[in-house]
């Protein structure tokens, strides 16, 4: 029995067992049947979670691209790699081979060289979803540079909080980008977040919409010219097992993104294997992610995992609504796609247009669906399941976050029976645990707590970025000996997880994570403006919109109140971007806040929840009549 291939309930229980008895015997296995290594490792695993500090194969020489692309050359040279298919239906798909691919990345990345990247350098890369964007990243791991991607709809200022966090060398980007029927100007953007970066001396540009665009005299390049000239072979850098693969930055509750560190060896040996088990991946399938190779779901499940299985991975520029509602289906059955994997804000939002965009195509495809980056309410579950899978196709309720690397909590399908709004059971390696707030570990099942990992796995992000103490605070100081994953959780009778929400200051608006503390900074800077609480409350479609609660300076400034939403946007918009736009804004006299200082959250996230019949203890306050005036004036 190959523990790759997981097919039955029992098989799963089996592989589970094993995993957690002996997880270096368990992961070495997996390691020594699937991959190419230039050295295998002198030490499966050493971990510490009270420095933290992990690490996996150590000792092993890899290219992860020799993985993803090289090794299918021998056999899978002329299968296709990537699938692409642009914004606009009437503009011909692309497909990508894998000798294609190989010859793209290795120019590509001999481009990186020419203009002074070398192994350990970062490289921004803020592409739209084209071809290109996998291939930056591929060819950076070619080389060893580190990627930073950031996700094409930040703004400037989050563009260059990122980009100097990681004092990236060069960015990579677009002239713009299509989305939908709007073209957006990426390299503005780019301009602008640059007179505040003074570690970039190269930006390589992409041609895309063929816009005007300026174009900086000893900076800016364009790609396509440096591309031709290129080699179209590349050695690929041999890497430590341990070396910085990548930087991909994730939300906070306070202050600066954290730029989450992922490692070579223990990423690709686990991205690879849950990609191969969760969706079921057979030789000749189809498999589409829609996600944005933004944010880490692409990263994992677009890019390294579906390449290291020789996989055909689709990559879609546009959005779910253009040129209208039915664009997804028009997709799976033009591709024929057997694996779909999407967010439940787009199952929401897809719904809500009801079944007529959904029955003029065939579906009959598809075998697998996936769910990603929220919990999925019951009414999106079922929609997805009766309409989209027809009932025949197990979805796949997975769990996991930008620091996990890959998935953790998931059904296996046709092996683990599903529940609506259920994550289900750990991967093999995984072992989850539930918190109390006190610190005690909730052994029973059909409980609640904090969800926890007290077991290191190869995925696992192994530090912050430039800040090592802030990774310890954040995970793994809360519980000691586990990594915390600010998550609460159910788990039922027969030990099946249920993902309940964040229980820290982030907010997921349509699958995206948003810090409540960099929104909260950017309302400050209005100079009307003298403080201000951001909250969520539940949104039919976005799973959560945002609430904010803003003392202005001038209490008595009545007059311009819808204008100053406005402004208050705008300023969201440019330094955070537009997915943090607040859906309700309340000017208020004061905010709830305890004797020492700190904002009572919780009882203006019940205000806007309009779940006022019981505010909890408020015996605390500093300022109890600021409560009863702010609820008068909720919306
Ligand atoms: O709260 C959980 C939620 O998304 C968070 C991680 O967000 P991010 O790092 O952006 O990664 C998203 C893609 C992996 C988690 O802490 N989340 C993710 N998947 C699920 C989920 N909540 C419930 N069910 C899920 N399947």
């Amino acid at each position: 029995m190959s523990n790759y291939h997981i097919k039955h309930l029992e098989e799963y229980y089996q592989v589970y067992r094993k995993s957690v008895r002996a997880p270096e015997n368990f992961w070495e296995e997996v390691a020594e049947e699937h991959f190419l290594w230039y050295k295998k490792w002198d030490n499966v695993l050493s971990w510490d979670f009270t420095k933290p500090d992990v690490k996996w194969f150590e000792g092993a020489k890899l290219n992860i691209t020799v993985n993803c692309i090289d090794r299918h050359l021998t056999t899978n040279a002329d299968k296709t790699a990537i699938l692409f298919e642009p914004n606009d239906p009437n503009e011909e798909a692309e497909s990508i081979t894998y000798k294609q691919l190989h010859e793209r990345v290795c120019k590509f990345a001999n481009v990186l060289k020419h203009q002074g990247i070398s192994k350990g350098d970062r490289v921004c890369i803020y592409l739209p979803m084209i071809p290109e964007l996998a291939v930056a990243v591929l060819a950076c791991a070619r080389i060893g540079a580190v990627h930073s991607v950031v996700f094409a709809g930040f703004s400037s200022t989050a563009l260059a909080t990122r980009i100097n966090d990681s004092a990236c060398k060069m960015v990579i980007t677009s002239d713009g980008s299509y989305r939908g029927a709007k073209t957006i100007d990426l390299k503005g953007i780019v301009d602008e977040a640059l007179e505040d970066c003074s570690c970039v001396d190269r930006v390589l540009v992409v041609k895309r919409i063929h816009s005007k665009i300026q174009m900086k005299e000893g900076r800016d390049v364009w790609l396509q010219p440096l591309l031709d000239k290129a080699d179209t072979d590349c050695k690929p850098e041999i890497m430590d097992a341990e070396d910085p693969l990548f930087i991909l930055y994730t939300s906070g509750s306070t202050g600066m993104p954290k730029g989450m560190v992922h490692t070579t060896a223990g990423y690709m040996v686990y991205t690879a294997y849950t990609f191969k088990n969760v969706f079921q991946y057979k030789p000749e399938d189809i498999y589409w992610c829609t996600a944005d190779i933004g944010w880490i779901t692409g990263h994992s499940y677009i890019v390294y995992g579906p390449l290291a299985n020789g996989a055909t991975t689709v990559m879609f520029e546009g959005v779910p609504s253009y040129p209208d509602y039915g664009r997804f289906w028009q997709i799976v059955e033009k591709h024929k796609v057997n694996q779909f994997y999407t967010a439940p804000t787009a199952i929401r939002a897809l719904a809500k247009e009801g079944l007529e965009p959904v029955e003029k195509y065939d579906l009959s495809s598809l075998k697998v669906l996936g769910s990603v980056g929220e919990p999925i309410n019951e009414e999106a579950w079922h929609w997805y399941n009766d309409n989209i899978g027809k009932k025949q196709s197990p979805i796949v309720d997975t769990w996991w976050q930008t620091e996990t690397g890959g998935i953790m909590i998931t059904p296996i399908p046709f092996a683990t029976p599903t529940k609506p709004t259920y994550a289900t059971l750990p991967f093999p390696g995984i072992q989850p645990t539930l918190m109390d707030e006190e610190g005690n570990e909730l052994k029973n099942n059909q409980v609640s707590g904090r969800l926890c990992i007290k077991f290191p796995w190869p995925s696992m992000a192994r530090t912050i970025w430039g800040n090592h103490q802030r990774y310890k605070d954040t995970y793994f100081s809360t519980y000691e000996n586990k990594y915390f994953t600010g998550d609460g959780a159910f788990r039922d009778e027969v030990g099946y997880y249920r993902i309940t929400g964040r229980v820290d200051d982030v907010i997921i608006v349509s699958g995206h994570n948003l810090g409540t503390a960099p929104i909260e900074d950017a309302i400050n800077e209005h100079p009307a403006v003298a403080e201000s609480a951001i909250v969520g409350f539940p949104h039919d479609i976005k799973g959560n919109a945002l609430y904010g609660y803003v003392i202005l300076k001038d209490v008595g400034e009545t007059r311009r109140h819808d204008n100053l939403r406005k402004e208050i946007n705008q300023i969201i918009t440019e330094h955070v971007g537009p997915i943090a736009k607040l859906d309700k804004i309340q000017f208020t006299k004061g905010l709830p806040k305890t004797r020492s200082g700190k904002i009572m959250r919780r009882i203006l996230r019940k205000i806007a929840c309009k779940d006022t019949s019981n505010l909890g203890d408020t015996s605390t306050l500093l300022n109890p009549e600021v409560v009863k005036d702010i609820m008068d004036n909720a919306f």
